[in-house]
């Protein structure tokens, strides 16, 4: 089977029509975990374009339509300038790329954490406007009722919890967590809290590696892990990070790929033959 489709731009779906047509589900996602084991790990991978999302929609489980953004596409210093308009828009683009990953979007800074009401709202917005199957949101114990209120109301929600980026002004930075036994327990409380209150699955992003697994072991619903553990049921990167896109590495990510390094050859090269006028050749213009 062919893992490269073109957007059919009158329809906005894949083309060739890729099978099986039915994408993935939340349910399914969190079914993966049964008696406390996970046979096949969850494999996620953020994406924020359409042609990312078909790029990597037969790879992967879920994309998830990341907050990163704001660092990634815009160069803004952190999340907490991220807008519902700009993941609205971006989910959207994703939706259109994909046809077999459940496509989460993150609820950004300031949507959600004010009420319950005010998270439906918004997360209500962000489903409405791109089509995604769930919304991501950050924070533990203190956003279960958040997270209660919205499944009840038919909002699959996955949870995130340790290093939680868009509480960076009150972390003081993006250090792993989990460093004292308060700590350690206090994640350990976040993730048991988010469970039980419907999450259907949970990030668990820069903790000691010890805490991933016994959160793996103490929760019954999937857990993601993004410097977490191995253990865990799924795992997650930033696809621009492992793609080999920035020069800074946080020590979680593995780069599979120099697309940085490709890139500005492939530029360089293009450079160098438009001011040496031998671009474009004969097989790039056109006679009359
Ligand atoms: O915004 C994001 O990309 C995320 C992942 C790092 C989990 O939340």
């Amino acid at each position: 089977m062919s893992t490269t489709f073109q957007l059919e731009t009158s329809t906005s779906r894949a083309n060739p029509t890729p099978q099986p047509m039915r994408r993935l589900t939340v349910p399914a996602i969190r079914k993966r975990k049964a008696d406390g084991h996970t046979a096949e790990p969850i494999v996620m991978l953020t994406a924020y374009t359409a042609r990312q999302a078909q790029l990597l929609d037969p790879h992967c489980d879920v994309l998830l339509v990341g907050d990163s953004l704001g660092q990634v596409i815009y160069g803004l210093p952190s999340t907490v300038h991220v807008t519902l308009e700009m993941m609205a828009n971006h989910a959207a683009a994703v939706v259109r790329g994909s046809w077999h990953a459940v496509v989460v979007v993150d609820m950004p800074f300031g949507s959600y954490e004010a009420s319950p009401e005010r998270a439906f709202d918004s997360a209500a917005q962000l489903l409405k406007a791109s089509g995604a199957a769930a919304v991501k949101l950050e924070g533990g114990e203190a956003m279960a009722r958040t997270v209660e209120f919205l499944v009840q109301r038919g909002i699959p929600v996955m949870g995130h919890v340790g290093l939680t980026p868009q509480a960076v002004n009150v972390l003081g930075g993006y250090g792993a967590r989990g460093r004292t036994e308060a700590e350690a327990a206090k994640i350990v409380g976040d993730a048991r809290a988010l469970c039980a209150a419907g999450a259907f699955a949970i990030v668990i992003e820069g903790v000691m590696e010890p805490i991933a697994a016994a959160v793996t072991t103490a929760i019954s619903c999937p857990t993601i892990g993004i410097g977490g553990s191995a253990q865990c049921d799924g795992q997650v990167l930033v696809t621009d990070d492992m793609l080999g896109m920035f020069e800074r590495v946080p020590r979680f990510v593995k780069r599979y790929d120099d697309l940085a390094g490709r890139i500005s050859a492939a530029a360089e090269a293009y450079a160098g033959e438009v001011r040496a006028r031998t671009f474009p050749g004969p097989d790039q213009i056109y006679q009359p």
